[in-house]
């Protein structure tokens, strides 16, 4: 193996790999070295513009932190993110549709209550959750994870929100009871840009890309035999509807975010402000039978 060519070279690193034992593995970094050179040799890459390249994920990696991950950032502002989602889960209409996880999940969220409120004392029009977690036929799933996560009304999620004593506000796991239900009081999250100030910002700028998300409240609903589903419900009335940088907007996960005057609607009782009531069903598809 010398006197490699541009036009050998190819084959010559695929040849190597040869003996990789796990066929998806090989498939998979075959595919890879393939695609990377095909680009490499498509766009005629000099190399400043590759030492740049590496830099560029080098410092993605290093903006990572316990609380941020700029590579799922990364994954999510190039569609990858869902382009897997959308290879990996199609689903009936009628069953809820995945959306994306995006960077701020944290499996280190406290079980709460239900009914609880998870606002953690932040400002903002109060926000009722009134959730069903079901089967294909309507039947209700009990004893179902629900994670729920979201933003202020400024937009920021808890570890960006300076000064804050509740480190894990507007966020919270469930259970749902028999029901299938689950509940919880928050405040209503605003639109928000993605985080502008790492190497994705630079990425957005340099195509001149609006950075700011759609308003939304997360939810990753899990329950025993059926798929998981992450997902977000998107207020209908949002500016940001058909600009998400992210692409997670899908017509069923936007909802009347209904809101009432103080003395009005169903939660009257509960809040003496104009507040805001979101009810969904989560529809479960269940696995696949192998
Ligand atoms: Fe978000």
């Amino acid at each position: 193996m010398r006197d490699l060519t541009s036009e050998t070279i190819t084959e010559a690193v695929i040849s190597t790999m040869r003996d990789t034992k796990d066929a998806r593995v090989a498939e998979i970094l075959e595919s890879l070295v393939r695609h990377v050179h095909a680009f490499v040799r498509e766009v005629d890459l000099t190399e400043e513009e590759w030492a740049r390249g590496i830099d560029f994920l080098t410092r993605t990696g290093q903006k990572c932190t316990a609380t941020r991950q700029e590579f799922i950032l990364l994954s999510d502002v190039l569609g990858v993110t869902m382009l897997v989602d959308a290879l990996g889960n199609q689903r009936p209409a009628e069953a809820t549709q995945n959306s994306v996880l995006g960077p701020f999940f944290r499996d280190d969220r406290p079980q709460q209550a239900d009914g609880a409120d998870i606002s953690g004392g932040l400002p903002g029009t109060p926000l009722f959750f009134e959730g069903r977690v079901v089967n294909r036929e309507g039947a209700p799933v009990s004893g179902a994870a629900v994670d729920v996560w979201h933003s202020d009304a400024d937009g920021h999620y808890d570890v960006d929100v300076p000064g804050l004593e509740d480190d894990s506000a507007m966020r919270a796991l469930f259970r749902t009871d028999e029901k299938g239900h689950f509940s919880f009081r928050s405040i209503r999250p605003a639109s928000y840009p993605i985080p502008g100030d790492g190497p994705v910002g630079e990425l957005m700028s340099a195509t001149g890309r609006s950075l700011m998300r759609p308003a939304h409240v997360h939810l990753l609903v899990e329950a025993p035999g059926f798929q998981r589903v992450t997902t977000m419900l998107f207020p209908s009335d949002d500016l940001y509807l058909d600009a998400d940088p992210v692409f997670g907007v899908k017509e069923s996960l936007v909802e009347s975010f209904e809101t009432y005057e103080a003395d009005a609607g169903p939660c009257r009782e509960l809040t003496d402000e104009p507040y805001t009531l979101l009810r969904r069903a989560f529809v479960l598809e269940p696995l696949p039978v192998d």
